[in-house]
C-alpha cells in the first residue's frame, strides 16, 4: 500500500492530510510552527495516537528551523513554549508525550546550529519506526485470529486505528487485518460508525474499502445484536494509552464493544506499539480522558441535532480492564493476557 502523508516533512514545513474532510475530500496543509502543529492536531487534522506522536515530532523539528530561519537560536528555552503547546494538545494519547521526550534529549545537548537537521533526522526515524513496528504487531496479530474454518472470518474494529491514525502505513487494529488478508485468509470487516466523531464511518470504512477489502459499516448500538448472532468471530482495536497492568484506553465505545465481546465468548485484541505503553501509569484509573467540544455531539455535518443549550457529557476515550482483552499485540510480540508481568516481557524485563 501507499502511505499516507498524516504528517510529513515538505519543504521546511509540515504537511499533513486533513482527516477532517475525509473521505469527501482528500487535502493537504502544511504548518510552519509548534503552535500551528499543535492546532492541527487538536483539531483533529491530525489523530490516532501514533499519528499524532509522527505530528508531535515533525512539529519540534519545524519549530528548531523556524527559530533558527528568525535568528533566534533554538535552545531548551527558546522551544519551551511550543514545546509546551504541543505536549498540551491532546491529553489520552502517550504517543504524543512519548515523541516529545524522545526529542528532548536531543534539544538538552545544545548545538544551536545543527539542532534543526538532528530533530528532523529524529522525526524521520520516528516515523520510519511506526511503519516498521505497525508490520511486525499485524502478523503477530494475525497469527492470533481465531480458525473457522471453511467460513470467512469476521473481525469488528473500532475507531480508525488504520494507516490513517499512524505514521500513514498499514495502521495497528487494521494492520492486523492487512497481515491476515496478506497470509491469505478469508476475511470481512465490520466497521463500527463510532459515534460521535465517526472515525470508523469518515475514515476505516474508505481507507479499507480503498485496499479492496470486504467491509460493512454498522452503527455502534448494533454491536450486541451482530455478537448474538454469530456475526462477529472477533474484536481488534487500537489503543491511545495502555497502564502498565493492561488496562487500555481507546475511543469512546470500545469498553462497550469488549463487554459485549465477553458475554458473547469473543476474543477482545488490542494492536498497539510499544510507545502506547505508558508503563509510569499502573493502571487505567490513573489515565488521563480527553473531554471534547459539546459541538462534536449536537452538531453533525453543520447540522445541529439537539435543543441548543443541552447539557451534553463528552468523554472521547474509555479504558477496556485488562481482564476483558484477551491480548495486547504490539511489535515486540504479544501480551496474552495483558499483566504486568506478559506487559513487562515486552520490553525485555
Ligand atoms: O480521537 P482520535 O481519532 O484520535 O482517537 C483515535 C483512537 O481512539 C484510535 O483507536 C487510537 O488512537 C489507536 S490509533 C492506531
Amino acid at each position: 500500500m501507499k502511505a499516507f502523508d498524516t504528517a510529513v516533512w515538505e519543504q521546511g514545513r509540515v504537511r499533513m492530510l486533513d482527516q477532517r474532510l475525509l473521505p469527501q475530500r482528500e487535502v493537504h496543509l502544511t504548518f510552519g510552527s509548534a503552535a500551528e502543529v499543535a492546532d492541527g492536531i487538536r483539531d483533529m487534522v491530525v489523530r490516532g495516537a501514533p499519528a499524532i506522536g509522527c505530528a508531535a515530532a515533525y512539529g519540534v523539528a519545524v519549530e528548531a528551523l523556524r527559530l533558527a530561519t528568525a535568528g533566534i537560536p533554538p535552545t531548551a528555552e527558546s522551544m519551551a513554549p511550543g514545546l509546551d503547546l504541543l505536549r498540551k494538545s491532546r491529553p489520552t494519547a502517550v504517543n504524543l508525550a512519548w515523541a516529545l521526550d524522545r526529542m528532548a534529549p536531543l534539544i538538552a545537548a545544545g548545538d544551536p546550529p545543527t539542532l534543526p537537521q538532528r530533530l528532523l533526522e529524529e522525526a524521520h526515524r520516528i516515523r520510519e519506526e511506526d511503519f516498521a513496528a505497525c508490520r511486525a504487531m499485524g502478523f503477530h496479530g494475525a497469527a492470533l485470529l481465531p480458525d473457522v474454518g471453511d467460513r470467512t472470518l469476521t473481525i469488528m474494529t473500532h475507531c480508525n486505528a488504520g494507516a490513517l491514525a499512524t505514521g500513514g502505513y498499514f495502521g495497528t487494529a487494521l494492520g492486523v487485518i492487512r497481515a491476515a488478508g496478506e497470509s491469505g485468509r478469508r476475511l470481512r470487516v465490520i466497521a463500527n460508525e463510532t459515534r460521535p466523531y465517526l472515525q470508523g464511518a469518515r475514515l476505516t470504512a474508505w481507507e479499507l474499502m480503498r485496499d479492496g477489502f470486504d467491509v460493512t459499516l454498522v452503527t455502534d448500538n448494533m454491536v450486541g445484536h451482530l455478537m448474538k448472532h454469530g456475526e462477529v468471530d472477533a474484536v481488534v482495536v487500537g489503543a491511545d494509552r495502555i497502564a502498565a497492568n493492561g488496562d487500555a484506553a481507546n475511543k469512546i465505545g470500545t469498553y462497550t464493544v469488549a463487554v459485549l465481546a465477553q458475554r458473547h465468548g469473543l476474543p477482545f485484541f488490542v494492536a498497539a506499539p510499544l510507545s502506547t505503553i505508558d508503563r509510569a501509569t499502573p493502571t487505567g484509573a490513573h489515565i488521563p480522558i480527553e473531554e471534547r467540544s459539546a459541538e462534536e455531539i449536537t452538531v453533525i455535518a453543520g447540522q445541529r441535532i439537539a435543543p441548543e443549550g443541552v447539557k451534553v457529557r463528552y468523554p472521547a476515550f474509555d479504558v477496556t480492564p485488562a481482564e476483558l482483552i484477551t491480548a495486547i499485540v504490539t511489535e515486540a510480540g504479544a501480551a496474552f493476557p495483558p499483566n504486568v508481568a506478559t506487559i513487562a516481557r515486552l520490553f525485555g524485563d
